[in-house]
């Protein structure tokens, strides 16, 4: 019998995959967790609870006494943030990995989802079509814990068998949640303001070209990925998976395809020297090949799947 405990399940990825988890294993054998208190409008039958994942001994018992067989590991501080809080951010990033994968090593959880991202390539990785296995210095403090935490998923794995799963993550775009600190958040507030009819100012230099994915497809990916057996993964840092990559000012076409008024200005801030040190687009061969990762949106339909959403107002989880 499976059992999932999402922890981050406010957040922008949370959110979504809380409820397609209620969908996959259904709503009894999922249990929502975050900082503070959460509730989902869309199915109120969904099981939330109040967790800190640092504090490690509350972590164990809400994992023992729910019967908890696999984690999705969604907190973290992102990219834009934790510039601003290094060392709180380090401490969060960490020490929550290392949490949830002494609880696997001690045979309390069968399986482990933990996003990591593009932010663990850095300036000298090569930018256009980033490979899999290149050289990665990343600047940010997000990307050095991405990084530390890919490389501690695959010691637990490789030193005491423990079964964490983990992709690098573009920017990712959905409306039913709203992003939480990223330096890909420009492309979503744009898309938001698009289809309330409003301009957007961006942070991020009109040329500033970054690989994203709409949400639904990351979450194809998790979903995916936690389902192929043990022996098909064959990578325990984190798969690359990629889908579109474009600029700011490449979106502003796309977007005024369906709202021709729709106009961004540019006033880049911090987070383009962050942008900057990123990929401008990822090879994702590894995956495709491993257990058959394919998105299933292009940049066309993306943009106009998002603007739709938007205009439903779409309004999921509230805390
Ligand atoms: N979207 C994230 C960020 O910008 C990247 O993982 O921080």
């Amino acid at each position: 019998m499976r059992k999932a405990l999402v922890i981050g399940a406010a957040g922008q990825i949370g959110t979504e995959l809380t409820y397609r988890l209620s969908e996959e294993l259904g709503t009894d054998n999922v249990i929502a967790s975050d900082i503070s208190e959460l509730y989902f409008e869309d199915q109120p039958n969904i099981r939330t609870v109040i967790l800190d994942v640092l504090d490690f001994e509350l972590l164990k018992s809400t994992i023992l006494d729910n019967d908890i067989s696999e984690v999705y590991h969604l907190a973290a501080t992102l990219s834009a943030n934790a510039e601003k809080n290094p060392g709180f951010s380090w401490h969060l990033n960490m020490q929550s990995l290392l949490n949830i994968l002494n609880l696997a090593k001690e045979g309390h959880i069968s399986k482990i989802f933990w996003p990591s991202s593009v932010a663990v390539f850095g300036t000298d990785t090569p930018k256009e079509n980033t490979p899999q296995f290149t050289l990665m210095n990343p600047n940010t403090v997000y990307g050095i814990s991405k990084s530390a935490g890919e490389n501690w998923c695959n010691y637990y794995y490789e030193k005491y068998g423990v079964d964490v799963r983990s992709l690098r993550f573009p920017g990712l775009l959905g409306y039913k949640s709203d992003p939480g600190g990223g330096t890909t958040d420009y492309a979503l507030w744009a898309l938001k303001n698009s289809s309330n009819n409003l301009p957007y100012v961006s942070f991020l230099s009109r040329e500033t070209t970054l690989p994203m994915m709409h949400m639904e497809d990351a979450i194809d990916g998790i979903i995916q990925l936690m389902n192929v057996p043990n022996s098909d993964i064959k990578i325990r840092t984190s798969y690359n998976i990629s889908s579109v990559s474009f600029s700011p000012t490449e979106l502003e076409k796309e977007i005024q395809k369906t709202i021709p008024a729709f106009k961004i200005s540019y006033e880049p801030d911090f987070r383009q020297s962050i942008a900057d040190s990123w990929p401008h687009s990822i090879d994702d061969s590894l995956a495709r090949n491993d257990w058959n990762w394919n998105p299933k949106y292009n940049f066309e339909s993306l943009v106009k799947n998002i603007i739709e959403g938007f205009k439903k107002k779409v309004l999921i989880v509230t805390r």
